[in-house]
């Protein structure tokens, strides 16, 4: 068998819609108040992407700012993965609209479909790429539009959901010296499909004009019992993923930005400390496959990455679907 190639984390980049929306927004039609949602969830605002945005828009930005960081083009581009569960079109992929608009000339590109699990899978399936020596250089994404989602009529779960979209650029880490991801796990257990779901406009429900009266096509969510998934599913997978490693060698957890108050309760089953953990939920709410790219986007670029030390990103969501990673910065 072929020796496995090291892969490394080259750049970031990350994007989110100008449009910030706080949580008195809600105030006005739901019965809600900023109290509340600050309590629960630690989000104070989140932002919406403007009318002509879609999410192959905010990747763009993302993705040109993780190839100016990783000093490569388009053109050097082999692959281009996505992790959404909000495309511009059911079909194409929002990859393929990617790889047009910022030229990736030689570049495959598909979707992954794995919800808020979706960075995680694409950043492990872009590992895969890379390693096996089928690609060299790998632009994966994880990206929402998800206020085009959100059934604003569900004060469960319309103040959780916010807009964005982050980037990493792979490449072999002979080539560029930093980032090396060292493993990486996915999971799943599709018993609990219906936690979070859309239930029409795929092929069991095709849309008519009944399923979009009745707001089939919108996010619904058993927000408890994600809720106690989550908890059990963080801590886990953060103890996962540093198996075998001191935790004195981490520098830095990015976990998906589900709710304060899960990240809050995995630390403390963990016994760790806020300073290594980047939490940014306040700022842009649970904006899905984005969270975890754009944490560590925000964090490499404020300096919080230790080179040399390690980082952890777990993420979960609908499916049920979950992931992590362990990286050398
Ligand atoms: O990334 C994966 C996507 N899914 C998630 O991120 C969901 C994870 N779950 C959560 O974040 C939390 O479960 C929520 C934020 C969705 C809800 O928080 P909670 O503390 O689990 O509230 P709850 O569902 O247990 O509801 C407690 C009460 C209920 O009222 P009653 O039945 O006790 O009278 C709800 O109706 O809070 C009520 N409630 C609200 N009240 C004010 C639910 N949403 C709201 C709201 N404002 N927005």
């Amino acid at each position: 068998m072929a020796s496995r190639i090291r892969v490394g984390i080259a750049g970031t980049g990350s994007y989110v819609p100008e449009r910030a929306v706080p949580n008195a927004y809600f105030e006005g039609f739901l019965d809600t108040s900023d109290e509340w949602i600050v309590q629960r969830t630690g989000i104070r605002e989140r932002r919406f992407a403007a009318e002509d945005e879609a999410t192959s828009d905010l990747c763009v930005h993302a993705a040109n700012r993780a190839l100016e960081d990783a000093g490569i083009g388009p053109e050097d581009l082999d692959l281009i993965v996505v992790g959404t569960l909000t495309p511009d079109y059911p079909l194409p992929s929002a990859a393929c609209l990617i790889q047009d608009r910022i030229g990736a000339k030689r570049a495959g590109a598909f979707d992954v479909a794995a919800a808020c699990t979706g960075f995680m899978t694409s950043l492990s399936t872009g590992e895969a790429f890379v390693a096996a020596g089928r690609a060299r250089r790998v632009l994966v994404l994880g990206a929402e539009t998800l206020s085009r989602f959100v059934d604003f009529e569900d004060r469960g779960s319309a103040i959780i959901f916010g807009d964005g979209a982050g980037a990493a650029v792979l490449t072999p880490h002979d080539e560029c010296g930093q980032g090396e991801i060292l493993r990486t796990t996915l999971g799943a257990d599709g018993s609990g499909y219906d936690y979070i779901h859309i239930s029409a406009g795929g092929s069991r429900h095709p849309p008519t004009a009944q399923t979009v009266e009745e707001r089939k096509h919108f996010i619904q969510m058993r927000g408890r019992e994600v809720f106690r998934f989550a908890v059990s599913h963080m801590s886990e997978m953060i103890s996962e993923m540093l198996d075998g490693y001191d935790q004195e060698e981490l520098t830095l957890v990015v976990p998906h930005q589900v709710n304060r108050r899960i990240i809050d309760a995995a630390l403390d089953r963990l016994g760790m400390t806020d300073e290594k953990v980047m939490v940014n939920i306040h700022k842009y709410g649970n904006t899905s496959a984005a969270t975890v790219p754009v944490a560590l986007d925000e964090a490499h670029r404020e300096g919080r990455i230790e080179k040399g030390k390690l980082v952890v990103m777990v993420a979960f969501g609908a499916g049920l679907t979950w992931g992590g990673a362990l990286v050398r910065w």
